[in-house]
């Protein structure tokens, strides 16, 4: 019988959960779940004799792939696949997905509410302002940048976009594709960041870019903390008092935060873009969908390695 598991540290929604165990009964398939685990060897443990896994930001390293002799796939339920060691999964023969644009609304919703509770002063009551009018650069172009431009607009925000390569998806839509991301974040009131922790990205958030940001612009964060130059982040935070930084991911250097920038800057306790019922039902029905496709007609559509 083909084993399934679902090792997410971070859990779906028992909805979510429910769900997808009904597409792996149809499909005559056994589902283990490993939830809310505090160690490597509970994963280590629960991966060794299945066939596939559902994750999240569950980190599937080299030592785990190689312990898992029978995987043959793994499904990201989410966007980013940064979590997952891509080559030791091609070199044991492993299937990697993600389920892109599953979850993409969920955290342009939470950009979108960071941006307000960023602009209203983080609700300590100091008089705020309004994002109605003013302009929001996006920092990449992908599902859930292009969710953000859609509630921003309806905002009344002006929406500007520095992107490499989905400038045409952009243009074909009427919005102004800035030529550098130095004019992005020299333009913009609001950056809302939606690049990959991947090649280019890792830390293009840099001080020659951060430099040319307002004093009083907000920076909002439901990417990836290494997207960023910490120490840069930090430098330009201390020569402009009125920037702010509102994120999903805690920084490394988040003592340093709490020293310095008091009432500037938010962290949320965990990772929680994508933390909503709805999305995790179209994500990990997705990814449910996904490995039954695989091993039933060989579908390998959103295969991201190898
Ligand atoms: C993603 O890459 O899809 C998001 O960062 C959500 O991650 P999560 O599933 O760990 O909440």
């Amino acid at each position: 019988m083909t084993k399934i598991l679902i090792a997410t540290e971070k859990p779906f929604a028992s909805v979510a959960v429910k769900k997808i165990s009904k597409i792996f009964k149809k499909a005559g398939y056994d589902l283990q779940l490993l939830e809310k685990y505090s160690s490597k060897q509970e994963l280590l443990d629960a991966i060794l004799n299945v066939d596939a896994a559902i994750i999240r930001s569950d980190k599937i390293d080299a030592e785990v792939l190689g312990a898992a002799k029978k995987l043959k796939i793994v499904v990201r339920a989410g966007a980013g696949y940064d979590n997952v060691d891509l080559k030791a999964a091609t070199e044991n023969n492993v299937v990697v997905m993600n389920t892109p644009g599953q979850n993409a609304n969920a955290v342009a919703e939470l950009a979108i509410g960071m941006a307000i509770f960023g602009i209203r002063e983080l609700f300590s009551g100091k008089p705020g302002g309004e994002l109605r009018g003013r302009t929001l650069g996006l920092h990449g172009f992908g599902f859930v940048a292009r969710n953000v431009f859609r509630m921003a607009r309806a905002m009344g925000m002006k929406v500007i976009v520095y992107t490499r390569y989905s400038k045409h998806a952009a243009a074909a839509i009427g919005l102004k594709v800035t030529n550098s991301l130095e004019q992005l974040y020299e333009k913009s009131d609001v950056i809302s960041i939606h690049v990959p922790a991947k090649g280019e990205h890792i830390k293009s958030v840099s001080y020659e870019v951060l430099k040319h940001l307002k004093d009083d612009s907000i920076i909002v964060n439901t990417g990836r903390k290494e997207v960023i130059n910490e120490p840069d982040l930090v430098k330009i935070m201390e020569e402009k008092p009125g920037i702010k930084y509102i994120s999903d991911l805690t920084p490394d250097c988040e003592k340093e935060f709490e020293e310095k920038f008091p009432g500037r800057f938010f962290f949320t306790p965990k990772k929680a873009g994508a933390q909503t019922a709805e999305a995790n039902l179209n994500a990990g029905l997705a990814a449910a969908q996904q490995i039954v496709d695989f091993f039933e007609n060989g579908d390998c559509t959103y295969q991201v390695n190898g």
